[in-house]
């Protein structure tokens, strides 16, 4: 006989939180490169709510019903005969596939190339927030602008905006691991906390200085991690120093088009778009910081699946400060 497991899912596009269902499903079996795990933690993005609203379509959802969110921990009940470097019982973290969904479930299957280890000193709930939001923020400042995190790199100004939310937080203690001056945009009521990650300058975003993205101190920047919604390129434009680059989170079609005429005509600031690519290896580098007291995982709030309508609303909502984190 099948066995079963609670899972949350929805069954078309739209609909938001009240389009939640609580069912009952059968536990998934792990192909040959793929990992079971029995989940402890998993967080939501607003990449979760944002497939719901037809962000994908018509590539995502794939099919329905569709069971959302990708970022998960727990431990391993069950490996594929390829798998090599996960046993029974390790506890890890990882980022699902969208295409496959799953992560409102009490268990969930994992690609064995985009999991990491987790040690026991790290609670389940704040390796959670790390697969999306984590390395997000390390493939915006590592690979597109090119801070080395070990301190080596030539100094850099940088402005993150949207600090205080999952990919912002993480954005700016890393970009402090790095040769960096750190000016942060936030909501006045998040200003200290946005420092205490390490901002040097922290700037809220309903002034007009904050709306014009000015550095308290009159630095021009080499490179923003936009975490905030769209902005006018002539408000960035002003603020960059001479081959000052935008790293786009939300990326519309606008700003591609605006990214790709820029590109042909050479010049030096630009608006680059950034897509996450799933690397295990990115997420282990991550957690692997968090163990050494590097960087940490704010949690803005935890809930029960049971209460799964109210994350979903939260996370819609777009005030978390840090991570909106389930526990199993
Ligand atoms: N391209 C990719 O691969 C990728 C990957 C991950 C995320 N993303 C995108 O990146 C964006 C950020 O994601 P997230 O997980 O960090 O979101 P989030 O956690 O929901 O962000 C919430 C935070 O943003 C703050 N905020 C909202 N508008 C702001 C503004 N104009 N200026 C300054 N702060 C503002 C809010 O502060 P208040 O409460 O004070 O308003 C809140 O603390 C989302 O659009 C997401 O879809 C893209």
């Amino acid at each position: 006989m099948e066995r079963l497991m609670l899972a949350v899912q929805y069954n078309a596009y739209d609909g938001g939180a009240n389009a939640l269902q609580h069912v009952e499903v059968p536990i998934p079996s792990p192909n040959k490169d793929e990992i079971l795990i029995k989940m402890e933690a998993a967080s939501i993005n607003p990449l979760d709510w944002k497939i719901q609203k037809r962000i994908l379509w018509p590539i995502l959802p794939a099919k329905f019903p569709y069971i959302p969110c990708m970022d998960v921990a727990g431990e391993v009940m069950e490996v594929g005969r390829g798998v090599t470097k996960f046993k029974v019982g390790d506890k890890v973290v990882g980022l699902m596939s969208p295409f496959s969904g799953g992560g409102l479930a009490e268990f969930a299957v994992i690609k064995e190339s985009v999991t990491a280890s987790r040690p026991p000193e790290i609670s389940a709930s704040e390796c959670a927030g790390l697969p999306i939001a984590g390395i997000t923020a390390l493939q915006a400042l590592s690979q597109t602008i090119g801070i080395k995190l070990d301190g080596s790199g030539e100094r850099k100004n940088i402005l993150v905006t949207a600090a205080s939310g999952g990919v912002g937080h993480y954005a700016v203690q890393l970009a402090k691991l790095g040769n960096t001056h750190v000016t942060a945009t936030c909501g006045a009521r998040n200003i200290e906390f946005v420092k205490s990650l390490g901002a040097d300058e922290v700037i809220d975003y309903k002034t007009a200085e904050g709306a014009a993205l000015k550095s308290p101190s009159g630095k021009k920047y080499d490179a923003v991690i936009h975490c905030a919604n769209e902005f006018p390129w002539s408000i960035f434009e002003t603020n960059l120093s001479m081959n000052g680059k935008v790293v786009d989170l939300s990326p519309t079609l606008g700003s591609v088009m605006n990214f790709a005429l820029k590109k042909l005509t050479f010049p030096k600031k630009q608006l680059v778009p950034l897509l996450l690519l799933p690397k295990g290896g990115d997420l282990q580098y991550l957690v692997d910081l968090v163990k050494q007291g590097k960087i940490r995982t704010v949690i803005d709030s935890k809930y029960p699946i049971t209460k799964a309508k109210d994350a979903w609303a939260r996370c819609i909502d777009g005030h978390a400060t840090g991570k909106i984190i389930f526990e199993f």
